[in-house]
């Protein structure tokens, strides 16, 4: 913390870098929990962003058509769990989903209603990731109708230079004007995506684009710090002309003190909300410990002991897109890597989702071990460094603590999954 060290956001534990190749999945063999996420990928974008490694390709209407009816099969794969179960959340990511024409979501919502006809009722939160360029009213309307309440739009930054370094087309008013046709439509949560620390960034420009954003009044805003990926093309070229890690930490605390200034309310360490119930209930309950099914290339599962994940390569997203389609097109899973969760791994993946607030008797209850026993050097300096505080039976993280909050959770990491990510970082 002293050193204003940087790391990359935790949100996931055991992260998709320690996960080994998977043979001989079977889906009868999973236990999932009663209430489930969903999580569809479209890995197709308009533009390749320097920063970005999500898994995804240049959207093509042929390789769109056949991923889709990939998709919609492997949908049809699940249906004994997606039919069984109830379904808290659908989340449409890539990605850019938003680039599907509103008859492709349409069939995609149809497949998942066939299978189970209550998914939409029982789902709080049905969300799709959108770039601002490719928000216009009337899709937007159709995709409202399909039973979209949730938008999350990769606005990133308002200073037109800082858009173009990073590759991206959201240049002019564009972002703006997406806010409001969103508004206009009166989705139940607009969510606006701001980065700290792209090329070309400094803590004034940072700070313009949050008071732009705010001028809009989104409902939820998620800011995150930018990680630089080795595959990315960023990662690849000895990147200049970034802010230090420092600064990094102190535009997290000029966007905190302006949201909670603007009413505004920190659901998380890096999201900030109008909503009572945080702004997105995918994420949250996952943290919690709900499953979560990921269909499509790349997506990652979360069964109750086993994670794994679908086609999957680093540098080449077409690749592993077609080795999705064929795959599932030839009548298997494309589960191909993935990690068995020991118990002691179950513990660490509970402390690291409800680090910001652990209810200690749970941990308890669950585990059969005191967090203060099973971590005593991390609860203790988390205490003493005024990060954490006891509250009841929970240990909280405060202001400090949510500043620092992934260097926190990376403490909690086992040495296993250090040495398997290691070894990835090897070979990446
Ligand atoms: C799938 S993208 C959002 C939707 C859409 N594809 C777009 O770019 O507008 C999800 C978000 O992850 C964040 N993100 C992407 N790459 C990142 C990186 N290397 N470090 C930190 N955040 C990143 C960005 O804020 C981005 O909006
Ligand atoms: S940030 Fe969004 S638009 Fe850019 S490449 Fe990644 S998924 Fe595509």
């Amino acid at each position: 913390m002293q050193n204003y060290e940087f790391q990359p956001e935790v949100y996931t534990y055991p992260t998709a870098r320690s996960y080994k190749r998977l043979d001989g999945f079977s889906i009868s063999q999973q236990e999932f929990t009663n209430e489930i996420n969903l999580y569809l990928h479209i890995p197709f974008c308009r533009q390749l962003c320097t920063f970005c490694g999500y898994l995804k390709t240049i959207n093509s209407d042929m390789l769109r058509k056949g991923y889709i009816s990939a998709l919609i099969k492997e949908i049809e794969m699940y249906k004994d769990v997606i039919g069984e179960k109830k379904t808290i959340s659908v989340n449409i990511g890539g990605g850019t989903p938003s680039l599907l024409q509103p008859n492709e979501l349409g069939e995609i919502v149809d497949e998942l209603k066939a299978i189970n006809g209550s998914i939409l009722k029982t789902a709080k939160e049905v969300s799709i990731e959108a770039t601002p360029e490719s928000v216009e009213y009337e899709k937007f309307k159709e995709f409202k109708d399909l039973g979209i309440d949730r938008v999350s739009i990769g606005i990133e930054s308002f200073a037109d230079n800082e858009i173009r370094m990073a590759g991206r087309h959201n240049v002019g008013s564009m972002s703006s004007n997406a806010v409001k046709i969103l508004k206009e439509l009166h989705f139940s949560n607009v969510v606006c995506d701001l980065m700290i620390g792209i090329e070309g960034q400094t803590e004034k420009t940072f700070s313009d684009s949050l008071d732009e954003l705010i001028g809009l009044d989104p409902d939820t805003v998620e800011v995150y710090a930018l990680g630089i990926i080795p595959s990315t093309v960023i990662g690849k070229h000895n990147p200049q002309g970034f802010m230090s890690n420092k600064e990094k930490y102190e535009c997290y605390e000029i966007a905190r003190k302006k949201f909670l200034e603007k009413g505004y309310f920190q659901s998380c360490h890096n999201r900030y909300s109008k909503l009572s119930e945080g702004g997105y209930l995918q994420e949250d309950t996952v943290f919690r410990g709900a499953s979560l099914i990921g269909l499509g290339a790349g997506a990652r599962s979360y069964a109750q002991n086993l994670h794994y994940r679908n086609s999957f390569e680093l540098l080449d997203g077409k690749a592993a897109i077609s080795r999705y389609i064929s795959k599932i097109n030839s009548g298997n899973f494309a589960v191909e890597t993935g990690i068995v969760l020991s118990e002691d791994e179950r513990m660490r993946r509970y402390a690291i989702g409800n680090i910001e607030s652990l209810d200690l008797l749970e941990f308890t209850n669950l585990f059969k071990a005191n967090f203060s026993t099973a971590f005593k050097d991390l609860y203790e300096e988390m205490l003493s460094s005024g990060c954490a505080r006891e509250a009841g039976n929970k240990l909280k993280l405060t202001a400090k603590g949510l500043l620092f909050r992934d260097l926190i959770a990376r403490q909690l990491f086992s040495s296993d999954v250090e040495a398997l990510e290691g070894a990835y970082r090897l070979t990446a």
